[in-house]
């Protein structure tokens, strides 16, 4: 009985991620206060200019959100050719600071945190703000990170603002990415006068201008790094996901300019199989590869980008390890069937790794960013938000569409275990981000 039980609910979790994936990104700029949005014909109009992107310096016709492959075969393995002088191994970044400040633990601090306070934060978004959309326990809020052996630059913004002045910070990649934006948004606007700040929504890139510094703190939706047909992020597709190995011109262009780069991707490896169009590909015959194929050979061309285009004197680039998720809280709690819904503490067990996050991909991971050692820096938020089963929305953000009936009587149904409350965990991520800029 209990494994018949396990079978139906496997598939349905799966769908339920690829839902809040997908729904998630689909709809954040309509839930949105931003004051230069008036009405939906804006909207429009930056939605569909989209389709109008220049095509890659191959020449081949870009991706968007209606391309298709006429006929697919399975991934031969071959890689992009990239300088192979630029793919040597990179010597190791010298580190003055030893301690370690992702292993440590949380510790219940209610008198510093949270950072801001969520109502107060106008650029808040629906699908974070738990407390406005009934959470009743609101712990999650107040917890600290403390790693061993080492403390936390304590968080500052106006210090944070003076580090930034006259550059531009750009986030880059997927939702998960996009909280982590919002969560520096809010613990930043608040010293900066409302006429002298403004955001710019602008359908692939969003731009947060504060005058008095000349700074820019930015978004660039890029879920698959290299350019793909899941580009638009308000119109894209999940089931058919299909990627240019060899091009991240796209995104890249935008990246030049910029002098501190922070990148993540991960969850949108995770849904299957994912096609690759190559640029000198005839007829529209994509391959198809393997998540995990596919999204090294995504970092591959992300890696040669920075190799060739990143003076690590000039500029400073991060990359963010995957978000874990709580799906099964039989992994924290033997024995029992739910996810993060009703959570409200943290995991005290510091071995504790839930199956969500993939380890082979870590290690795939790990090998790119070791041959950018002396360019990057790496976030590794995995294990430390690995304890914070309690830190997701579940039930208490906006929901795109009616509940049902049946959903209704089991809320666990439809938790939302992947993305997090704000206040909370990103903002613990954007103070690592303070202490190593
Ligand atoms: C902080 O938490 C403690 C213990 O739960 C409680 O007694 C205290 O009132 C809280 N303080 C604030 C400022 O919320
Ligand atoms: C947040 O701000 C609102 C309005 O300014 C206030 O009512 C509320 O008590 C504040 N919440 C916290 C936790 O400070
Ligand atoms: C933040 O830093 C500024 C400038 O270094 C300092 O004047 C201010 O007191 C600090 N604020 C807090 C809350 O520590
Ligand atoms: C503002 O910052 C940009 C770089 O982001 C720089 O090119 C420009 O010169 C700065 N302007 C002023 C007035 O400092
Ligand atoms: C797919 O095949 C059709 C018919 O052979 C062709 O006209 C079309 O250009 C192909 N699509 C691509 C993207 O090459
Ligand atoms: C991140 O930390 C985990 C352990 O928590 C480690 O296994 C992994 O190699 C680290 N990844 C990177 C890219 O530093």
């Amino acid at each position: 009985m209990m494994n018949q039980k396990k079978k139906t609910q496997l598939p349905l979790i799966a769908i339920i991620l690829f839902f809040f994936i997908f729904v998630a990104s689909t709809v954040f700029f309509n839930e949105h206060r931003f004051q230069q949005f008036h009405h939906n014909q804006d909207f429009d109009k930056i939605t569909f200019s989209l389709n109008s992107s220049p095509p890659g310096k191959f020449n081949s016709v870009a991706l968007d959100r209606f391309s298709s492959c006429n006929s697919t075969v399975k991934y031969n393995g071959r890689k992009a050719e990239w300088d192979v002088h630029l793919l040597q191994s990179d010597k190791q970044r010298e580190h003055d600071d030893m301690c370690d400040v992702f292993s440590g633990r949380w510790v219940f601090d209610n008198t510093s945190y949270p950072l801001y306070n969520e109502s107060d934060c106008p650029y808040m978004s629906d699908q974070l703000a738990c407390h406005k959309h009934g959470r009743p326990d609101l712990e999650y809020q107040y917890w600290r990170w403390q790693p061993h052996g080492c403390n936390l630059k304590r968080w500052n913004a106006t210090q944070m603002w003076e580090k930034l002045r006259g550059k531009r910070l750009m986030f880059v990649g997927d939702s998960l990415n996009r909280g982590q934006w919002i969560s520096m948004l809010c613990l930043l606007e608040s010293v900066i006068p409302a006429e002298k700040k403004s955001i710019t929504p602008n359908a692939p890139l969003t731009i947060f201008r504060a005058e008095e510094y000349n700074a820019t703190i930015e978004f660039q939706w890029a879920p698959l790094l290299v350019e793909s047909n899941s580009d638009d992020p308000v119109n894209h597709r999940l089931d058919e996901r299909i990627m240019r190995p060899d091009s991240v011109l796209r995104h890249a262009s935008e990246w030049k300019h910029v002098d501190i780069l922070i990148f993540n991707s991960y969850l949108w490896w995770r849904q299957g199989p994912v096609k690759l169009s190559w640029s000198n590909q005839k007829n529209g015959v994509c391959e198809e590869a393997d998540g995990l194929e596919a999204m090294e050979l995504a970092m591959d061309a992300w890696a040669n980008w920075i190799r060739s285009n990143i003076n690590p004197m000039k500029k400073k680039v991060f990359f963010v390890t995957m978000s874990p998720t709580h799906l099964w809280s039989r992994e924290w709690e033997a024995g029992t069937e739910g996810n993060c819904y009703n959570e409200k503490l943290p995991i005290e067990d510091e071995r504790y790794w839930g199956s969500g996050s993939d380890l082979a991909t870590m290690r795939m991971v790990d090998n790119v960013v070791n041959k950018l050692r002396s360019r990057i820096s790496v976030i590794n938020i995995t294990q430390l938000s690995e304890y914070r089963k309690d830190g997701h929305p579940s039930i208490y953000r906006k929901f795109w569409e009616s509940r049902t009936a049946e959903q209704l009587a089991n809320p666990m149904s439809y938790s939302d275990c992947i993305h997090w409350c704000l206040p909370g965990v990103p903002d613990v991520w954007n103070e690592i981000l303070f202490h190593f800029l």
